[in-house]
């Protein structure tokens, strides 16, 4: 036993949807994945024990047919999809704990241990799935997905067909769902969409059906070979198959599932959030175990108005973006440029014009007008004057300080809430106040009066301070520029915390030293050309 106290530190669970493996992704699908690694990484700078989870969804019917029509097994297929998902995520630096894939033997294990639990519970039966079939397509349509009577993927005639299968009782969780939205309001946000759920439920939930036998890529369903487990019960429960829940008796313990679930937020797409605040609540209810704390569905990137997808062949490519701007310049414009619930347009333009005025202009010059002026007037070393008389400018040097230690508060309220374009706006703030502050004491003046000396270096030092303060404040969403920054100061190798976003006069004083440009300037007219000769078709 040790005497020493140990102060535990708060959990943080946050995870994005596991993404199918059908193709490569597109920069619509990193937007949600840049979302939550900003936010894993802002709970890890302010000492939570975070949990930061994504992954791909690597079965169903679909991926079935791509690899056949490939001409590949539908594990190679998704191999060497998943391949190419964890270099994005490599190549973009996403900071995840784990990535589960669901045909891990780890998860196919747990989920057919859940359907188990399930049926247990008397919430699973055998039944009838019918509906408009098509066979070239293996797929089932609704009267409603019909188009002109005719299968909306193909074209071609449908048939009227039926066939076993199992069956979960959702609506036996109707009521307890509605209990739900209603006492705990905070559950789904943005509000809209859980009005949107609200409605669906009231109109009545049919059963859902959880296993199919006319393709075979998938969990066989633990009780009867013939099936295996549709979609949806597969993919949601890696959630909690990730923290190794249940324990099967596979080596992997139900540790992390102890300590971590229930999860603070899955990160969703608007169009997921129907499965994720409706079926996965009630899957849990029936395995009586917590729901996670929180859903949050975001809107999507557009393109020309449409959404990206590769079928209609207007999709970015995220790692041509990195290639060219960085991957600090990429996600800043992501999170910066975007409201978390609403759709946005993507367009080049948008995004090079962000990254001029508010990454190249403002950021960048603040950095270098700083380096610069310490260097050349003090040799690079600066520290605050300690005679009483701060001199003319010493106002400004007031304001500047009161302004910059209040921005992280009003960061964190805006993380609250997952803006993390008002988070951004907040910090750039205090970027601009700091370039204004430049204006007002005109340094450049100050150098040619020798009596203003010491207020020079203050001035030089104020600076300095507010961009620790900044490259603290940015850290989460741009960690490159943040240490390029403190590096630049001459602080590189200490060690960072959040709460020194707060403190002014942290450091004594600063050994400058002048470094590259954090972002160079581009011209617009000559990238924009460039951009779209690289999307034009070959
Ligand atoms: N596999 C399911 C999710 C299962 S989660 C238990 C799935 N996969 S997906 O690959 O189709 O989509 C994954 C996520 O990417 C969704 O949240 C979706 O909203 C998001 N996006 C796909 N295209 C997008 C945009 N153009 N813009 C923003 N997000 C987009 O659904």
């Amino acid at each position: 036993m040790s005497n020493s106290k140990v102060t535990e530190r708060p959990i943080y669970y946050i995870s994005t949807p596991i993404y199918y493996p059908s193709d490569n992704l597109h920069i619509g699908h990193t937007y949600c994945t840049v979302m939550a690694d900003a936010m894993a990484r802002f709970k890890r700078l302010a000492e939570y024990d975070v949990m930061f989870l994504t992954g791909t969804d690597e079965h169903g019917q679909k991926i079935q047919l791509i690899a056949d029509e490939a001409g590949v097994s539908p594990q190679e297929y998704v191999d060497n999809v998943v391949d190419g998902i964890k270099e994005l995520w490599k190549t973009m630096e996403i900071s995840y704990d784990d990535f589960i894939r669901t045909t891990e033997p780890r998860h196919e294990k747990r989920v057919q241990a859940i359907f188990n639990k399930i049926n247990e519970k008397g919430d699973i039966y055998k039944g009838k799935y019918e509906g408009w079939y098509c066979t070239p397509c293996e797929s089932y349509w609704t009267d409603k997905q019909l188009v002109d009577g005719k299968c909306p993927d193909c074209g071609r005639p449908v048939k009227w067909a039926s066939e076993d299968a199992y069956f979960f009782k959702l609506s036996k969780y109707e009521d307890r769902l509605l209990e739900l939205f209603e006492t705990n309001p905070s559950f789904l946000e943005p509000e809209t969409r859980r009005n949107e759920m609200v409605q669906f439920v009231k109109q009545g939930l049919e059963d859902l059906c959880i296993s199919r036998s006319t393709f075979d890529w998938g969990v066989k369903v633990p009780i009867d070979e013939s099936q295996v487990i549709y979609v949806w019960l597969d993919a949601l429960t890696n959630y909690v198959t990730a923290l190794g829940y249940p324990e099967v008796g596979d080596g992997i313990s139900q540790e992390k599932y102890d300590k971590y679930w229930p999860a603070d937020v899955h990160l969703v797409g608007k169009e997921i959030v129907r499965f994720h605040t409706i079926i996965w609540p009630a899957m849990l209810m029936s395995l009586d175990i917590p729901l996670p704390k929180q859903v949050l569905g975001h809107g999507w990137l557009l393109l020309d108005g449409g959404k990206m997808s590769k079928s209609k062949g207007n999709i970015v490519d995220p790692v041509k973006l990195i290639e060219r701007y960085g991957v600090d310049a990429l996600k800043y414009f992501l999170l910066r440029e975007y409201s978390f619930g609403q759709d946005g347009l993507y367009t080049n333009e948008t995004m090079i014009n962000r990254i001029n005025s508010d990454l190249a202009n403002d950021l960048g010059n603040l950095l270098s007008r700083t380096i610069g002026m310490a260097d050349k007037y003090f040799g690079g070393h600066i520290e605050p004057d300690k005679s009483a008389d701060g001199g003319a400018t010493e106002k400004f040097g007031k304001d500047l300080a009161d302004l910059a230690t209040s921005v992280a508060a009003k960061v964190e309220g805006h993380m609250d809430k997952f803006a993390f374009n008002r988070a951004l706006e907040e910090i750039w703030v205090l970027v601009s106040r700091s370039n204004k502050y430049i204006d007002e004491t005109e340094p450049w003046v100050l150098a040619k009066d020798e009596s203003r000396a010491e207020e020079l270096k203050t001035v030089l030092y104020n600076l300095a301070e507010a961009l620790r303060i900044i490259s603290l404040l940015i850290q989460p969403y741009m960690h490159h520029s943040s240490d390029e920054i403190r590096k630049q100061l001459g602080i590189g190798g200490e060690e960072i915390k959040w709460s020194d976003a707060s403190v002014w006069g942290k450091n004594a004083s600063y050994y400058v030293t002048k470094g590259a440009n954090l972002f160079p300037r581009i011209d617009v007219a000559k990238e924009l050309e460039e951009l779209e000769a690289l999307s034009a078709p070959k």
